[in-house]
């Protein structure tokens, strides 16, 4: 088995799980802000990426992609209902998210969360060269750094977490609360997106595991853990230079046309997800619309809403009441080929959202919770000629570093409404120096910047942070 200096572990590869027609296996930009971040850093390194291709088939040997090596750990259908759809989704998901739904717990999901986190373990310990170092992802997988260090003590372990850590209320319903904590402080460095995660975290390990604990550091037996807030990033220039290339330009000018040339566009790109507020912001439009506010087709809301876990129960419920939400908003206030709402579910492309956020004069981005959001500063990246207005949740984690949005407590639908009249009705010469600083701090704060940070925490500058940058 080969073995590689860098290695990720993260739940899903990011490959498509149908190869091409010819065979070939090619890099999936999943509908997933996780995917989104790794891949412009990955790309041509020596690193690994140790995952799941999708599906509940026998693990299919791939091929190196872009020069980084996949290694595959397979899902059972067992370990595909009670981990991915169960553990992950149905209760860390939602209890991480402020219970915005109601999560889940049976037994049988935890007995196969520790059995994934065991099996992803092992495969990281079989690629992994000597003293090498290790960067585990996200909540599907808290209980591999543990795992790891007790067979593989010589490796360097950091942990990111992309979605909120949550209060200790909440966290202290978890049954096995403690054996997550516990999975967690095997790593070296623990990362979360903003420093209140980092405070929560050390306020549990202090009460749970009574260990002494910081927000920068705990010392489990003779080992220092480091902990830190690490806001992820986009490839700031990547999006910017494809939003600028004549192709996107030109495709830019056709979308505002087949939309019938109107005066404002409002875009909203989410997955599908109950976290992402859709339901909310179309009611507040619902109400723009039938006070008036805004009209048909002068406005058009263009809604990308790209279908998720679509095993899960919370997830099908969420798509049937938005599709109901859609339908209603359409025939009230649309017209024959002038519908209110171009609602699309099919996933875009990284040219073709560059074109979608070149015509919206307006962003909605208003999530009830969330990691960081990275579609908000997608947006502002892609405004080359700083035009648009952001219209973004005070809950998204995007929020802290971009205090010039328009920024809204999505749960106050007056509020909400308002918001986007305001981002609707922006003064030009005010909203572009708000995307102006707003651009300013994300060519500063790239996803390099975030790998930069993070890595040099971990590994005190070792050299594979050159190469990797
Ligand atoms: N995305 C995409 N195609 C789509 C919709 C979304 O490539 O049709 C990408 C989007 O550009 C962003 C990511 O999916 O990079 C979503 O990340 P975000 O942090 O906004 O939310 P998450 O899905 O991780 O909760
Ligand atoms: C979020 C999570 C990622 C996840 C992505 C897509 O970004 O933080 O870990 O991969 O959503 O979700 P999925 O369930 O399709 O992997």
């Amino acid at each position: 088995m080969r073995q590689s200096s860098l290695v990720v572990v993260a739940n899903r590869l990011p490959i498509d799980d149908s190869a091409a027609p010819d065979g070939a296996c090619e890099w999936r930009r999943s509908p997933g802000g996780l995917g989104s971040a790794l891949h412009p850093l990955l790309r041509h390194t020596p690193a690994a990426w140790v995952g799941w291709a999708g599906g509940t088939g026998p693990a299919p040997r791939l091929p190196d992609i872009d020069g980084v090596r996949m290694h595959t750990v397979p899902l059972s259908p067992e370990d595909l209902r009670d981990h991915y759809e169960g553990f992950a989704n149905a209760t860390l998901w939602p209890l991480y998210h402020d219970a915005v739904e109601q999560p889940e717990h049976h037994r049988r999901w935890w007995e196969a969360y520790q059995r994934v986190n065991r099996r992803f373990a092992e495969a990281t310990a079989e690629v992994t060269e000597p003293g090498a170092v290790v960067w585990v992802q996200d909540y599907h997988l808290q209980l591999v750094p543990g795992l790891l260090r007790d067979l593989r003590p010589d490796l360097r372990i950091g942990f990111f977490l992309h979605v909120p850590f949550p209060p200790p209320e909440l966290f202290m319903q978890l049954p096995r609360r403690a054996e997550l904590l516990r999975g967690m402080l095997g790593a070296d460095l623990i990362g979360f997106q903003r420093a209140q995660a980092a405070h929560n975290f050390a306020q549990l390990v202090a009460k749970v595991l009574e260990l002494p604990a910081t927000d920068r550091r705990i010392d489990v037996g003779d080992r220092a853990v480091r902990v830190g807030a690490f806001p992820v990033s986009i490839d700031t220039a990547e999006m910017a230079a494809l939003a600028a290339r004549p192709d996107v330009a030109a495709r830019a000018r056709r979308l505002r046309q087949d939309l019938g040339d109107p005066d404002r566009v409002i875009l909203s790109v989410d997955r599908m997800d109950y976290t992402k507020g859709i339901e909310q912001r179309l009611k507040a439009y619902r109400e723009l619309l039938a006070g008036g506010h805004v009209k048909v087709p002068h406005t058009v809301l263009v809604q990308v809403a790209v279908p998720s876990r679509e095993r899960v129960g919370q997830y099908q419920i969420l798509r049937d009441r938005v599709e109901h939400q859609v339908g209603r908003i359409n025939g009230e206030f649309g017209r024959v080929g002038e519908p209110a709402i171009h609602y699309l579910t099919q996933p875009f492309d990284r040219a073709e959202l560059a074109a979608l956020y070149r015509i919206a004069d307006v962003m909605a981005v208003t999530p009830l919770r969330d990691g960081m959001n990275l579609v908000a500063k997608e947006y502002v990246a892609a405004r080359v000629d700083d035009t648009g207005a952001l219209l973004l949740s005070e809950f998204a984690g995007a929020a802290a570093e971009l205090p010039q949005a328009y920024q809204v407590n999505p749960h106050d639908l007056e509020g909400l409404k308002q918001g986007l009249l305001a981002a609707l009705r922006a003064d030009p010469t005010d909203a572009m120096r708000r995307m102006r600083a707003m651009r300013a701090h994300l060519r500063d704060n790239d996803i390099r910047a975030w790998a930069r940070s993070y890595l040099s925490a971990l590994d005190d500058g070792d050299s594979l942070l050159t190469r990797l940058t």
